[in-house]
């Protein structure tokens, strides 16, 4: 049997929330839909953060509200905390991701949190999200380097896992949040999180700041990783990463797995046309799509 991979297309959360411009939500609901009709079956739909520091992710809800139901697809929003959780319960969601770091600079500007803060907040998000029965998520950004303090312990990162696990999450996403990180550096995260016994519930989130995106899926491939996060287009990037570009963009990894004969589920045609929608409404072409254009 083929090897598969499951794959989180991040493109309307990660995706979107670094434009300068925020995109309409009929905009956003109709890339959403795209990108379920290509295939996917978990997608990080938007965030219920702070709209003053995000505006970009703004009327999520409204989003979520104007999408068909698509009952057999992961819909994630982002949320920091339990005002967060409360605003994405009354919109529907049953899946939630919540989000902190190994380094704690950067999750002091990224949610205004020390690392123990940051659990503090989500402990109540866990309780109730057990209670309501709605899926966790969880992330950590900076598993390798941060913009502030440079290179992390990759055993740190993974001990942040550990303490995302214990709250629920049913899988923890590694934030390569730079896009720094080399094959070499990623092998040595996952032979940390091999040795700890996460292989099985971690997600591999690669930013391609130095093209390193697709060379660094494969190493985790190879490592034993079988979750990836990726954005249509290599859209991307967190405000608070500065010189961060985009996610390594799925059309990528889709080229990537399918010369491996590893199953995606995803449609690259499909997957274009999703990103296509996106790039219309920037009015411009997405980071590399002038190569893929030509090859879908
Ligand atoms: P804070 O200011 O510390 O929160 O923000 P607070 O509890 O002190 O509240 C202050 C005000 O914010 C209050 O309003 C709250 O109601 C409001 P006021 O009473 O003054 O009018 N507030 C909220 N409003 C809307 N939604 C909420 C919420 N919580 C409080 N959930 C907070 C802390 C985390 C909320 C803030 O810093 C924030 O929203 N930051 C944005 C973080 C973010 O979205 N970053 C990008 C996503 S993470 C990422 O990209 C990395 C990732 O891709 C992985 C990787 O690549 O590494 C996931
Ligand atoms: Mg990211």
């Amino acid at each position: 049997m083929s090897a598969q991979v499951r794959l989180c297309e991040v493109g309307p959360r990660d995706g979107l929330q670094n434009e300068t411009e925020s995109l309409a939500v009929a905009v956003r609901a109709e890339f959403i839909a795209a990108l379920c009709a290509a295939g996917h079956q978990h997608i990080e739909c938007g965030a219920f953060v702070r709209a003053d520091l995000i505006p970009q992710m703004q009327d999520t809800a409204a989003v979520l509200a104007a999408l068909a139901p698509m009952p057999s697809v992961r819909l994630t929003a982002l949320v920091p905390n339990l005002k967060g959780y409360e605003a994405a319960l009354a919109a529907g969601c049953k899946s939630v991701a919540i989000f902190t770091a190994a380094s704690e600079t950067f999750n002091q500007r990224n949610s205004n949190a020390s690392i123990d803060e940051s659990f503090e907040r989500f402990a109540p998000v866990a309780a109730r999200a057990t209670a309501d029965g709605v899926r966790l998520r969880g992330y950590v950004s900076t598993v390798l380097h941060c913009p502030f303090e440079g290179r992390i312990n990759p055993a740190t990162a993974v001990a942040v896992a550990q303490r995302l696990l214990v709250l629920g999450c049913d899988e923890v996403s590694f934030g390569e949040t730079t896009g720094r990180a080399t094959p070499n550096e990623v092998r040595e995260l996952c032979a940390h999180v091999n040795g700890a016994g996460l292989m099985n519930v971690a997600a591999m989130h690669f930013h391609d700041t130095y093209g390193m995106g697709v060379a660094n899926t494969l190493v985790a491939f190879e490592a034993g990783v079988r979750s990836f996060d990726a954005s249509a287009g290599g859209l991307g990037g967190c405000p608070n990463a500065p010189g961060a570009a985009g996610n390594v963009a799925t059309e990528d990894l889709l080229h990537l797995f399918a010369g491996l004969g590893v199953v995606t589920g995803v449609d690259p045609v499909l997957q274009h046309r999703a990103g296509e929608i996106v790039a219309a409404a920037l009015g411009r072409s997405l980071p590399g799509r002038v190569w893929r254009a030509c090859h879908p």
